[in-house]
């Protein structure tokens, strides 16, 4: 039997200081924010999505994005990204000199409404204008949509809504669009073939996994994504995160597992694994938390006996 070739080289999208920060309780100093991104952006990511310029009520921690773009030091091979999801969000984005917005929907109603207090019909008619605006602005546009394996209210997702929200998205001109596990309940059956219907509806070099590891499934489905022809993939550093309004579901993927399972399949990133375990540990000291990655975790313990053993 053939086996599937998988892609040579894979973009990875370090979420980390938005997905991983929006939902810690306690207000991360901007400096820390400003010292991730930077760390991250030199550790060889070609995106960063730094920031999210949404209603500072609904997700407080975000509320310094202005501040968080304006203190990093642009690197020129880094993309960085943030949230809008109205013309409210998009002018700070603009004013704040974001390469690229993401504009984000959900494949389930319920979500939607959760999230962003309206309707899938009502989120595609408001990222109207902020789609059309990036254009104008000469920026990249990204789709995201949320809950295509499952959704924390509504339970099962049909594939129809999925793609259903992925024409939509498409027929407003995102240049890539992103396919997510928001509460990690995916396995990789379910995510194989979630990815083949969204590659019938949109190309497949621009459509990302964006998955969330609750239930221990996200590397199984990234290489189920890998399997179908999937090249964009977004993580987190130490597995930061959770999401405001999916109670119970814990952070993105860790980027370094993820670096780690594409290494070691032969596969090139541009990025410096032993870089993002150091920003992982640096984090995760920052705010207090256990450094989610395992292999994060495997690899510092390798890095600390090394130090020691030159010590003696
Ligand atoms: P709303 O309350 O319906 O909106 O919220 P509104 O237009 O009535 O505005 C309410 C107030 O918010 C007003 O202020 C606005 O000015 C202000 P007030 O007059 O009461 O003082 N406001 C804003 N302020 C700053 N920036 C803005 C903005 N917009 C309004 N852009 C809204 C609608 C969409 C704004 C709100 O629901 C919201 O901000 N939701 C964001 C939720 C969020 O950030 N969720 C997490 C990110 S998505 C995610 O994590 C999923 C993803 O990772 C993929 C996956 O895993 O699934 C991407
Ligand atoms: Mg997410």
């Amino acid at each position: 039997m053939s086996q599937p070739v998988l892609p040579q080289r894979v973009k990875v999208v370090e979420v980390g200081p938005r997905d991983g920060l929006q939902n810690e309780k306690q207000q991360v100093p901007t400096p820390t924010k400003i010292a991730l991104v930077d760390q991250l952006s030199a550790a060889g990511f070609q995106n960063v999505e730094s920031a999210s310029f949404v209603s500072p009520k609904w997700v407080p921690q975000m509320a310094d994005g202005s501040e968080v773009m304006a203190g990093i030091t642009r690197s020129p091979g880094t993309v960085y990204s943030v949230l809008t999801p109205n013309m409210k969000g998009f002018e700070a984005a603009l004013a704040a000199k974001a390469d690229e917005v993401v504009i984000f929907a959900a494949a389930s109603e319920a979500f939607s409404q959760r999230n962003i207090n309206c309707s899938i019909e009502e989120s595609i008619a408001r990222f109207e204008p902020v789609a059309r605006a990036a254009k104008d602005a000469g920026l990249r546009l990204r789709g995201s949509i949320s809950c295509c394996l499952g959704c924390p209210y509504q339970g099962d997702v049909p594939i129809e809504s999925v793609v259903n929200v992925i024409q939509r998205l498409a027929a407003l001109g995102c240049d890539e669009i992103d396919i997510a596990d928001t509460i990690g309940v995916g396995t990789p059956g379910r995510t194989r073939d979630v990815m083949e219907a969204a590659a019938r509806a949109f190309p497949i070099e621009r459509l990302s996994g964006h998955f969330h590891d609750t239930y221990g499934q996200a590397t199984a489905n990234i290489y189920a994504a890998l399997q179908s022809g999937i090249s964009i993939f977004h993580s987190s550093v130490a597995g930061l995160g959770g999401c405001p309004y999916a109670k119970g579901a814990t952070g993105n993927v860790a980027t370094e597992d993820v670096l780690y399972l594409l290494h070691g399949l032969g596969i090139t990133t541009g990025i410096d694994l032993d870089a993002v375990v150091r920003t992982g540990d640096f984090i995760s000291k920052a705010i207090g938390r256990t450094n989610a990655s395992r292999v994060g975790r495997a690899l510092l313990a390798k890095m600390q006996d090394a130090d020691d053993a030159t010590c003696v």
